[in-house]
């Protein structure tokens, strides 16, 4: 029988999702790769009971999260059955639709009829009955945004999700989506979007509009899917997502460009006394609008590395700007 580990809390920091009551952990785990039926169960799940040791409380999926699509739900169904249900109360748990789930018109995109009958099959797949956050996991052009946001505030009020939440809203669409939300009476409590040192579209608008709003930012990959860690420092390792057929980092992202942007970086990690994933994590961390990063990992040591980010110190201006110069290179 799994126990957690009783000073679970002790380490970890809690920040407040925007103006909402909840607090989430600086650092939350994603499922997105690593947790499928590709993948080695014992694996997923040592990395799942390692982060929850250490006061990991937010557990972020999807429902086409696999391959194949669904299977990491499923898993993380089994290992809430396994170890976690007893401590279903101190997890915050997300899923998220909008991208393709089945064929045909109602398994994909933003519809009322996708969005709240993939909530009912996530709810399945997990064995809960409720998810502590569920998803408009993309804007659809072609969907009225208060038909989308209309489903989500259903869940919401269906007691099936607690809390609302948008991903990959453009700024403009996430003060709309506020708005709806706020309306509707299920404010909007957080945003995740793609955000890392090779990745900054959210710096020109949506954090401004995620403090206005007083909504939580998770951003994403936000070691650019590993790109900014050492994996990539000497090739492609077989075992790596860019080495799997299945990963969705593909082996031309992994450009000479970005491997000698990183190995740059990494000497300034090394001064720090951090390895380059963790100084990744501090910088995404360093700004206050950040709630939490959502790392992915396919090892108990890798997440224990990037755990450690929470204990770094402060970046200071001379470290950041010649990060700036690296990244501007
Ligand atoms: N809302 C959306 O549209 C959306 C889209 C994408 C992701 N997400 C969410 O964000 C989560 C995280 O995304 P992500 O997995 O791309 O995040 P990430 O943290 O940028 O990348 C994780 C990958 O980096 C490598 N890595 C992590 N720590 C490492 C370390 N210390 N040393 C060396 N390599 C390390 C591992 O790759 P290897 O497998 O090569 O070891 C790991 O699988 C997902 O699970 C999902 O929940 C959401």
């Amino acid at each position: 029988m799994y126990q957690p580990a009783e000073n679970r809390y002790h380490s970890m920091t809690y920040n407040r999702c925007g103006r909402s009551g909840l607090k989430l952990p600086a650092v939350s785990l994603g499922l997105w790769h690593n947790f499928g039926g590709v993948d080695a169960f014992e694996n997923g799940r040592a990395i799942v009971r390692r982060a929850f040791d250490r006061g990991v409380t937010h557990f972020d999926l999807a429902n086409n999260y696999g391959p194949p699509p669904g299977s990491a739900e499923e898993n993380f169904g089994k290992m809430l059955r396994l170890d976690l249900r007893p401590w279903r109360d101190e997890l915050v748990i997300s899923t998220k639709a909008g991208y393709l789930m089945w064929p045909g018109p109602y398994g994909d995109w933003g519809s009322r009829k996708y969005l709240l009958s993939s909530l009912d099959q996530s709810l399945k797949r997990l064995g809960l009955e409720y998810v502590d956050i569920f998803y408009s996991h993309r804007p659809d052009p072609e969907t009225p945004i208060e038909e989308t946001l209309g489903a989500v505030a259903t869940a919401v009020k269906q007691g099936k999700a607690l809390y609302a939440g948008i991903s990959n809203y453009t700024a403009e669409q996430t003060r709309e989506a506020c708005q709806i939300l706020r309306e509707l009476g299920t404010p909007c409590l957080i945003h995740q979007p793609k955000y890392s040192m090779f990745e900054r579209w959210v710096e020109g608008g949506l954090l401004d509009v995620l403090e206005q709003e007083g909504v939580g930012c998770i951003p994403f990959s936000p070691l650019a899917q590993g790109l900014l860690t050492d994996r990539y420092l000497k090739g492609i390792p077989a075992d790596s997502r860019a080495g799997k057929s299945w990963g969705f980092l593909k082996t031309e992202q992994v450009t000479q460009e970005r491997v000698e942007k990183a190995r740059r970086l990494n000497e300034i990690a090394k001064r720090r006394g951090q390895s380059l994933a963790q100084l990744a994590l501090s910088w995404v961390l360093r700004d206050p609008r950040i709630t939490t990063v959502l790392i992915g990992a396919s090892s108990v040591g890798q997440l224990d590395q990037n755990l450690e980010c929470v204990n770094a110190r402060d970046l200071v201006k001379e470290e950041l700007d010649e990060i700036e110069q690296i990244l501007r290179s």
